[in-house]
């Protein structure tokens, strides 16, 4: 079942456990995920940014999203990762995206506040729910979303109030030391700063960089009001690795080839699903 992302972050904020939004630009990254989804008995978001729109279109990878999603068991959000750009945003919602993320993070904060409102009188209209982003993560290893210039700007916890009531967004991204990619030296979590938000704002809060970061660390967040955290860089290391092992022995039809590559994207999934501590 389709469902759109308050839906399926409300029970979890108030549970305190975190639902995995993992990223999907192919057949088997979708397939996976929501595999992985039914075999935990777990909600799961299927994240397709524009980054990947040279992979599919937003109507072929709804296409996809939908028909898996009906012969599910659990529920799934499909939902439009970091995008600037409003016509794109626009364009997901008639495609039938349940979630969006407007990300004017890069704006300054009164531009950032007017584009998110905007985006949330078309979307909550539609049905849609909409995150956004205030502050922003510095990149780490092997990203292929973030950019070299892309610096840490953690999130300011009064700030966070002001954005939140100005616009009405579902859920707000927060930079708090994780970064899209691997880690280069040691991740410093700020889970002080965390707390602040936590205090200041009472929507569910999302963790963008999750690949990598320790176990404690995702607990930390969990209990301090993060309910959506952002998977992509490990589960791609994790299936391009198993494929180039598998290559040196096997030379398997690409059929095959696709069906193993399923099942290493549900098992990295899986991995993080059992951390996020849904039950
Ligand atoms: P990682 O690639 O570090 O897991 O980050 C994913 C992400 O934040 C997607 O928006």
């Amino acid at each position: 079942m389709l469902v759109n992302l308050k839906e399926i972050l409300t029970p979890a904020y108030a549970e305190h456990y975190a639902v995995g939004s993992f990223n999907c630009y192919s057949y088997e990254t979708f397939r996976g995920v929501i595999a992985a989804g039914e075999e935990t008995g777990t909600p799961v978001i299927a994240a397709f940014g524009a980054a990947y729109l040279a992979n599919m279109s937003l109507e072929t990878a709804h296409a996809i999203v939908a028909s898996l999603a009906k012969e599910a068991s659990v529920p799934v959000c499909f939902h439009l990762d970091h995008c600037s750009d409003m016509h794109v945003i626009y364009r997901a919602i008639k495609a039938g995206f349940g979630s969006v993320m407007y990300d004017g993070s890069m704006l300054p904060f009164a531009e950032n506040v007017a584009n998110t409102r905007t985006v949330c009188q078309v979307a909550h209209a539609c049905g849609v729910s909409v995150e956004a982003e205030l502050g922003s993560l510095a990149v780490g290893a092997d990203s292929h979303e973030g950019r070299a210039e892309d610096v840490e700007q953690y999130t300011d916890p009064q700030a966070a109030r002001e954005f939140v009531d100005s616009t009405e967004v579902d859920a707000l991204a927060v930079s708090i030391g994780t970064v899209h990619g691997l880690y280069k030296g040691n991740p410093d979590i700020r889970t002080d700063i965390l707390e602040e938000i936590h205090r200041a704002v009472d929507v569910p809060l999302v963790l963008h960089g999750g690949s990598g970061t320790p176990e404690d660390d995702l607990h930390a967040c969990i209990a301090r009001g993060i309910a959506k955290i952002n998977v992509n860089t490990e589960i791609s290391s994790a299936v391009v690795a198993q494929t180039a092992e598998l290559l040196t022995s096997e030379k398997p039809h690409y059929s095959v080839l696709s069906l193993r590559q399923t099942d290493y994207v549900k098992t990295a999934v899986k991995k993080y699903i059992g951390i996020f501590g849904h039950s």
